[in-house]
């Protein structure tokens, strides 16, 4: 039954071009007030999956609803429930952050006599009151992010889509962009689904993370579950010097220890770091072999990724070829 979730796709196709398979087959549920990441590299299609669900685009084959209307059957009544900051700029840099608003305001619809309080209300919870008369060609990529979100919450949406909510900002705009998400939707018990190909942001902000990887959902689960198809335990990376093949010599001598990867800086993975990096060492020094640096730390998203389609999220990148690096490239130069 769709009706009972904020987000349900089943089995979503997506092919561009008739050639590109953006999407094969993905099927999804999103319970209401659910806080979700949608992680992969460049290409995974996480773009796609929030263009169907936001009626942008018609999946090819497949069905989906938002809070229980169609996609493309109720296009109309499922864009006036949610809110949408697409991946790429949807404001205008020769307006003011003030005009921008007023712009949307009247594209949604929003009765003449409360345009200005519901304007200066996004203004202020936004923190952007004093740039509101400012050209938004003169803001920073943090502030057009949050103009971004101002616009996307001025209807008070039930459910809100963010196609890569931070990308290119630095770790104090990130953060701030996420305290007036995270406060948004606590006070009005919304749903949002964002995408992001930041596994620590997807970690450290969501509830449950559907990985993605060509189109594809490839692991879904509560962030710490998901870390833990990587195996329980700590992982230890070793910066070595010179080349790895007496370090991994050595390494496969010690009992309780799986390598994770053969490339330096070497990643094995321990029950307990604390207890077995001694012997490690000591192994690894009975065999000649220098280490320049130990790091120990918890499996990340990142790790599940690679175990699971057996490539770093670089190499995977490197297989799409509209990337998000061009856009984060983009809105440093102020766009
Ligand atoms: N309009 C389009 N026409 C043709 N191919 C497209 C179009 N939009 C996307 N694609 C292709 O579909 C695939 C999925 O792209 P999509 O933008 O959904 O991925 P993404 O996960 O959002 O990537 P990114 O991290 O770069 O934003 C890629 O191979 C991309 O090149
Ligand atoms: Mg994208």
């Amino acid at each position: 039954m769709p009706g009972s979730f904020a987000v349900r796709a089943e089995n979503l196709v997506k092919v561009y071009e008739g050639t590109v398979r953006a999407l094969d087959g993905v099927t999804l549920s999103v319970e209401e007030g659910e806080l979700r990441a949608i992680v992969g590299p460049n290409g995974a299609g996480k773009t796609t999956l929030m263009r169907i669900l936001t009626t942008q685009i018609k999946p090819t084959s497949g069905d989906a609803w938002v809070l229980g209307r169609h996609v493309v059957r109720e296009a109309g009544k499922v864009r006036s429930a949610i809110g949408y900051v697409p991946q790429e700029f949807s404001v205008w840099n020769d307006l003011t952050g003030y005009e921008n608003l007023l712009v949307y305001a009247k594209l949604y619809g929003i009765p003449r006599d409360r345009r200005k309080r519901v304007i200066e209300e996004m203004l202020e919870f936004m923190e952007l009151k004093e740039a509101a008369n400012r050209l938004v060609r003169t803001y920073s990529g943090g502030m057009i992010r949050r103009l971004e979100l101002a616009i996307a919450l001025m209807v008070k949406p039930r459910v809100l889509f963010l196609d890569e909510p931070t990308i290119g900002l630095d770790p104090r705009a990130r953060a701030l962009v996420w305290s007036r998400v995270l406060e948004y939707r606590k006070e009005y018990g919304a749903t949002v689904v964002f995408n992001t190909h930041y596994m620590d942001e997807a970690e450290r902000y969501s509830e449950v993370v559907t990985m993605m990887n060509r189109g594809r959902i490839v692991a879904e689960g509560e962030p710490g579950d998901l870390a833990k198809a990587v195996g329980e335990g700590d992982l230890v990376s070793l910066s070595l010097e010179g080349d790895t093949a007496k370090a991994l010599d050595a390494l496969s001598r010690v009992p309780e220890l799986v390598v994770v990867s053969a490339k330096n800086p070497v990643l094995v993975r321990v029950e307990n770091a604390q207890r077995q990096l001694p012997y490690l060492m000591e192994a690894l020094m009975g065999n000649g072999v220098r280490v320049k640096e130990v790091g120990i730390r918890r499996p990340t998203l990142e790790d599940v990724f690679v175990k699971l389609t057996g490539m770093t999220v670089e190499e995977a990148e490197a297989l799409g070829f509209r990337g998000a690096a061009a856009m984060r490239r983009a809105i440093r130069r102020g766009g």
